[in-house]
């Protein structure tokens, strides 16, 4: 099949890790196996428009954010064309035009790495199917796996965005159908108690990422506690079955907030070595606990790479948890800002 031109737009959201993705080896192959839940608000909505060029021999595309023009996105976008080219045969004889939004604030420190690479695998992989003649691409979760695998090698934690709500991938010994190239929605029984959970997002810093993923990959290999990480981050995932299946939300509190721990503790003992939390982002954590003692919630934090505090917690609870904010935790977040969000069920074609 030939197509001249045409026109795709996807909105995939964000995600965040419950046990953490930290370390990779070649081909954005990861360390240690990874689960998230996939949110539902903070998303990115791509358009791309495409048509055929006569020169057939480089990449050629041009980026707009909020409708304006973003060069500085090209370099990103050109390394991930060339990774993902052995797969899409068509990605040189094609002119593309790359319009994206988020609805989060950029550079809110909120990472669009998930959701933006994730719509732009979504994009492409609605083109290869529309020019394919193999009729395996047609089916659901075939289209899901591939785009899965794509949106990995834009950034690894993509891969994660494609489908909700609960997500996982790499290799683990409880999932078989798990693998290191693609996410897998979450096969086994999942407790009434996570049902709608929440995150708010609370925004302590804004600032520029001081340690970019890849370099923060790059600094678990030959990192003195590399292996005990690992090892811990499959136990913790099969702990985690557990939990979800019973709706333990103490034992769920403790493996969330000890992988968030865990991951900065990595970064604090590399070499070189970097403090991402900022003292705000302490002051939450110890009203958050300060809170739980005093309450009987179940309210609990994690963190990405960088000082901003995700709080879940049960939907029960988001009237006195967004009293709790107002009163205690607004007064940490960089203007006050924080995005209220919840678990969502992945990528949609608009
Ligand atoms: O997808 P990357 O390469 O930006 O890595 C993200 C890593 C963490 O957000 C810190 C953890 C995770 O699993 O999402």
């Amino acid at each position: 099949k030939t197509i001249e031109e045409g026109v795709v737009t996807w909105e995939s959201p964000s995600n965040i890790a419950l046990v953490k993705y930290w370390g990779k080896k070649e081909h954005q192959i990861p360390a240690n196996p990874s689960i998230s839940f996939t949110l539902s608000h903070c998303k990115t909505i791509t358009t791309l428009e495409f048509s055929e060029k006569e020169n057939k021999i480089d990449f050629s595309f041009d980026v707009f954010l909020n409708d304006e023009q973003k060069d500085d996105f090209k370099p990103k976008i050109e390394t991930f064309f060339k990774r993902i080219e052995a797969y899409l045969p068509f990605l040189k004889h094609y002119h593309f035009v790359i319009k994206t939004k988020n609805t989060f604030p950029h550079s809110s420190g909120i990472a669009s790495s998930a959701s933006g690479m994730s719509a732009l695998a979504l994009c492409l992989t609605s083109i290869d199917r529309m020019l394919s003649k193999n009729h395996e691409n047609l089916n659901k979760s075939f289209f899901n796996k591939k785009a899965s695998f794509l949106a990995r090698l834009g950034s690894g934690s993509a891969c994660r965005s494609i489908e909700g709500s609960l997500v996982a991938w790499g290799k683990h010994e409880a999932f078989t159908e798990s693998s290191d190239l693609y996410g897998v929605k979450y096969p086994f029984e999942v407790h009434e108690n996570f049902k709608n959970y929440r995150d708010t997002i609370l925004l302590v810093d804004k600032g520029e990422k001081q340690v970019s993923s890849t370099v923060g990959h790059g600094l678990m290999h030959n990192h003195p506690f590399a292996d005990e990480r690992f090892k811990q981050a499959h136990k913790n995932l099969n702990d985690l079955i557990a939990v979800f299946k019973s709706g333990d939300l103490d034992a769920f509190i403790k493996i969330v907030e000890s992988e968030a721990l865990t991951l900065h503790a990595m970064m604090m003992t590399s070499m070189p070595y970097f403090i991402l939390m900022k003292p705000n982002t302490l002051q939450i954590i110890n009203k958050i606990w300060a809170y739980r003692e005093k309450t009987n919630s179940k309210v609990c934090f994690t963190l990405d790479a960088g000082a901003n505090v995700h709080m879940l917690y049960p939907e029960s609870e988001a009237e006195n948890i967004n009293q709790f904010i107002n009163n205690e935790l607004v007064e940490h977040c960089q203007n006050g800002q924080y995005i209220n969000d919840k678990i969502g069920l992945g990528a949609k074609l608009l």
